[in-house]
């Protein structure tokens, strides 16, 4: 169970308070799902969660253990949004291997396929890829560090329906291993889901009705 306490944000490059006495706790390690506007502060409360970012105070337990900020980074996993803009690998293979040099291929075969790509060559161009694979890969390059907390900044943005609904279909099986936190625009995409439902409006949580 991941549990935020009274969270507050305001790095020296921001005039105002970013974020404001944000808590928040997920239900029975359902996703944890926030909503909110741009500007609202939802990808520096990412950004914060997954060590990223240091709050001016607050606190934040995972399986009720108070955890620092140097072991959140080792324990999250972060695809941010529009992942695929900044592949650097020149192979599928590459882009997996960076920051793991000595992975071995068996290990990428078995990420791979979790996510849905088993049957594209470890040699395949990220860039070839058709848009949802690359989303797929993105979130591969995650799994492979074996994150307690998988964090998506709008997972869907930018797909199309068929692709977007293959891809919730993904975070779904994700979801049943791992705590997964997902920023959207679109909460209603999980209506039918068992999540933890947040709304975040100028940098300040609300427990959402959907
Ligand atoms: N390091 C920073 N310094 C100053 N302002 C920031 C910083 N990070 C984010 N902001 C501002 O805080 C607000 C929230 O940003 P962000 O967390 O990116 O929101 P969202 O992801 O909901 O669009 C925005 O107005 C943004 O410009
Ligand atoms: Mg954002």
């Amino acid at each position: 169970m991941l549990q935020l306490k009274e969270i507050y944000y305001q790095p020296a490059t921001s005039e105002k308070p970013i974020l404001k006495n944000i808590s928040l706790k997920s239900a029975n390690e359902h996703p944890i799902i926030i909503s909110g506007p741009s500007g609202s502060g939802k990808t520096s409360l990412i950004e914060i969660i997954s060590g990223l970012a240091t709050p001016n105070k607050g606190r934040i337990y995972w399986q009720n253990q108070l955890i620092k900020q140097s072991k959140r980074i080792s324990m999250c996993g972060v695809v941010f949004q529009f992942p695929e803009r900044h592949f650097i690998g020149l192979t599928i293979s590459q882009e997996l291997k960076i920051g793991h040099r000595r992975i071995s291929g068996e290990l990428q075969t078995e990420i791979l396929k979790k996510v849905g790509l088993g049957n594209v060559p470890l040699t395949s161009q990220p860039e070839k890829l058709s848009g949802g694979q690359q989303r797929r890969l993105a979130i591969a390059v995650q799994l492979i560090r074996n994150p307690e907390i998988l964090l998506l900044d709008e997972p869907t943005a930018g797909l199309d329906w068929s692709v977007r609904d293959e891809i919730l279909q993904l975070i779904k099986i994700l979801s049943k291993e791992q705590q997964i936190i997902i920023i959207t625009h679109e909460p209603e995409l999980f209506d039918s889901w068992k999540v933890s439902n947040y709304k975040l409006l100028n940098g300040v949580l609300s427990k959402s009705i959907y």
